[in-house]
């Protein structure tokens, strides 16, 4: 017998969903490290302009094709991808990426997480409250990692303990289902993590002027630095590029989440106003609540120069070293630094169950298999498959699973998704599905955006990403000798993961043919 498919308790619940899935640890560390690299404040042109011709208009293929696979009891890719195409026979394991994309994001993004609810204790205990350097900051940072031995920590003991429980914490709330686990969380953690936001934006707005013996170390000039526009940067490529990719990363686009969170909506529910509004959502997190916070506070403590070398540092280096630093300045910082890790904490859970979510999706409406069942069966996989990152995280694996999981896949997937929606399924027709319910219309002009410039723009993007980032990843150009090796073992054992993907799928559909002859 079929069980039945789950499905949201409130309109509201979906939207602070979707809105979880999207608010994560890329809106408060990745975005910001992006924008003060890219040309300040002109990369906000392409973002804005991404935005509105790729994130905006692939949200709703996504809500539009997830409701639509819902219907037909499919909540994953290759189910959705067959309804459309039943003719094709293949078309089901191009839509194994929207599995697989998740869960290699999902065994590295949960190990991050932990470390935010790992920093948030050490916060309000002290623990690092003596390392006040840089170098002693990032050295605490290592001996936690397990990436050094040293006087904070020798070995990786209290970074594994909190990964058990933050992992845990993941898989509990996926065990009690879309209503009762992931609605419920993100209905208390999203208000919570807005609130804790303005909080600290508040305070970093009041920072002022710290030392009067440098006048220039200021807010304004702080809020200058990331929001000033350097508009030569609008003439490279790679400024575009990063904007295009930071769109897809912030609102989960492409990777196949969406579609299944949508997929538990009923027929006739709303896509274009509950899409926009979780769009919107995302954004004031991102560009109101992450442009106002790290890197405007890290300019009146260390500078211009200061602040430069700490955006080039990337994201771990400005959430897990800077920040402390600067929450170590200013009175009642335990505190600060406390919220700021849980907020990270809350967004990257709300972030991490909408990655775990296909895979479960995946055996329940393909196999038949129980909720239960399916949590417990993803939690012992997950849980295997999440080692190399943890105990290889300095060997370049965690890099590698982002770029193929967290990067490329999410590309290749969104151009898939938005042929078949605006090309095989008809854009009449999938004009007519958007607004099924619909209680807003989409403006006239995304008609001829969906059909021609979003997937234009997409093979634009892939053809340079391959070019320029692509093809010197293929061939391991930046990674140290001594990492190759790891690197490669890291992509046979992503094949690995594909092919049994793929194999379950071919499973699952011969399955279904057996069914209907007999
Ligand atoms: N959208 C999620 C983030 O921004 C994955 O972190």
């Amino acid at each position: 017998m079929a069980n039945k498919r789950q499905a949201w308790g409130t309109r509201l619940g979906i939207i602070m969903a979707v809105a979880g899935s999207a608010v994560g640890l890329g809106n408060f560390l990745r975005f910001p490290v992006q924008a003060a690299s890219n040309g300040g404040g002109a990369f906000m042109i392409p973002y804005f302009v991404s935005l509105f011709l790729l994130g905006i208009p692939l949200m709703w293929v996504e809500w539009t094709l997830g409701r639509f696979g819902g219907g037909f009891e499919h909540g994953t890719a290759p189910g959705i991808f067959h309804t459309i195409v039943q003719k094709n026979r293949f078309i089901k394991y191009f839509g194994v990426i929207g599995i697989f994309g998740p869960l290699v994001i999902f065994i590295y993004y949960t190990y991050v997480e932990s470390w935010t609810l790992a920093y948030s204790f050490f916060a309000i205990t002290g623990r690092y409250a003596g390392a006040n350097t840089q170098a002693a900051m990032q050295s605490f940072l290592k001996g936690f990692q397990g990436l050094e031995s040293n006087q904070y920590f020798s070995n990786l003991g209290p970074a594994y303990i909190f990964f058990l429980i933050t992992f845990l914490a993941n898989i509990t709330v996926i065990y009690y289902g879309i209503k009762g686990g992931i609605e419920k969380l993100c209905n208390i953690a999203m208000p919570l993590l807005f609130a804790f936001g303005m909080i600290i934006m508040v305070r970093v707005l009041f920072l002022g002027t710290p030392d009067l013996s440098k006048p220039a170390w200021n807010l304004v000039n702080g809020l200058g630095f990331l929001w000033n526009p350097d508009f030569s940067a609008l003439k490279s490529a790679k400024v575009w590029l990063a904007a295009a990719g930071q769109i897809f990363f912030t609102l989960s686009v492409g990777i196949g989440v969406i579609l299944t969170y949508a997929s538990y909506l009923k027929k006739g529910d709303d896509v274009v106003l509950s899409g926009l509004t979780a769009v919107s959502m995302n954004e004031f997190a991102e560009v109101i609540i992450g442009g106002c916070i790290v890197i405007p506070a890290a300019f009146v403590f260390f500078g211009p120069a200061g602040t430069e070398a700490i955006a080039k540092g990337g994201a771990f280096n400005l959430g897990f070293v800077t920040v402390p630093l600067i929450f170590g300045h200013i009175p009642a910082g335990a505190f600060f630094g406390c919220i700021w890790f849980l907020l990270l904490f809350l967004a990257g859970i709300t972030s991490s169950v909408s990655l775990a979510q296909p895979a479960v999706a995946f055996l329940e409406d393909e196999f038949n298999v129980s909720r239960k069942k399916s949590v417990t069966i993803l939690g012992i996989a997950a849980f295997i498959l999440s080692q190399p990152a943890i105990f290889l995280l300095g060997k370049g694996v965690v890099n590698e699973l982002d770029f193929w999981g967290g990067t490329f896949c999410l590309v290749v997937f969104a151009t898939i998704e938005v042929i078949l929606f605006a090309w095989v399924f008809g854009m009449e027709k999938a004009w007519q599905e958007i607004h099924r319910g619909a209680d807003m219309a989409v403006p006239k002009v995304y008609k001829f955006i969906i059909k021609y410039i979003t997937p234009l723009f997409l093979f634009c993007i892939l053809g340079f990403w391959l070019y320029q980032d692509g093809i010197p990843t293929i061939l391991m150009k930046n990674v140290s000798l001594a990492d190759r090796p790891f690197v490669l073992g890291t992509r046979v054992f992503l094949i690995f993961i594909f092919i049994v993907l793929a194999v379950m799928v071919k499973i699952a559909w011969s399955k279904k043919r057996g069914r209907k002859v007999s």
